[in-house]
């Protein structure tokens, strides 16, 4: 694990951004993992200001969602279609046949691995831990499937849902297993509600009240977390 330790989100982001953007310069065929949640916005946002600068062919880039929650109609603007389509889709002018959520667990598996398996995986974390939408309990070898969500991604997760007839209790996310076989990931944690999470993985591998836990011993992972998500301990990593 390296962990870059950042002062401010926004250093924390164009960390990221830099990263994500260095890799597809180098890799024009990349499978890129992708996840939504606030923490990622201004990461897609700060991609789209490089690429309008410094433009990439990205038409041979695949995009695979990490998860998508159930019940919640995919044009409706609480989906994390919508999501990738607002902050990822038409601000980096992508193809949007490019792009794929998870709708049927072992079709999503099959897909990604034909197009050659993740290369580069996006995370960022759950104030409980999760990854993607793995809740405290997941297994270090889950595969894609449907999840009952934690009350607390629900609490936290509320005010993007408000508009919703019915709150979502489930949703199919990449397994811990499948997001492990990514053969880079970086996670980003910006801010004090993460702070935990963080100190967890820090501190433990392989814990499964805390997936994000899992990713501690993989052979190439960056974690990238501002002051506020970093206990202060580690701040000098
Ligand atoms: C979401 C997603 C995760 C995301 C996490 C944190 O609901 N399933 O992929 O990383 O919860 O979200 P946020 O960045 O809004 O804190």
């Amino acid at each position: 694990m390296r962990v870059i330790n950042s002062i401010g989100q926004d250093q924390a982001v164009k960390a990221m951004a830099e990263i994500i953007y260095d890799h597809l310069m180098s890799h024009p065929k990349t499978i890129i993992g992708v996840a939504t949640g606030n923490t990622m916005i201004p990461v897609y946002a700060e991609l789209a200001e490089m690429l309008q600068k410094n433009s990439l062919d990205l038409s041979l880039v695949r995009w695979f969602a990490l998860d998508e929650y159930i019940g919640v109609p995919s044009n409706h603007k609480s989906s994390f279609r919508s999501y990738l389509i607002k902050h990822l889709v038409i601000p980096l002018k992508i193809d949007e046949s490019n792009l794929s959520l998870p709708a049927a667990d072992l079709a999503y598996e099959g897909a990604i691995k034909t197009a050659g398996g993740i290369d580069l995986q996006l995370l960022g974390v759950g104030v409980n831990g999760h990854i993607g939408f793995n809740e405290p309990g997941s297994l270090k070898n889950s595969r894609t499937r449907i999840v009952d969500l934690d009350s607390k991604t629900l609490e936290s997760n509320k005010p993007d849902l408000k508009d919703l007839a019915e709150i979502p209790t489930q949703a199919i996310s990449m397994g811990v297993g499948t997001i492990l076989e990514a053969k880079k990931i970086i996670l980003l944690a910006t801010g004090s509600s993460k702070r935990e999470a963080i100190h967890h993985l820090l501190q433990y591998s392989d814990r499964k009240e805390s997936p994000v836990t899992y990713l501690k011993n993989h052979d190439d992972f960056i974690l990238i977390a501002d002051e506020l998500a970093l206990p202060e301990e580690y701040l000098k990593l």
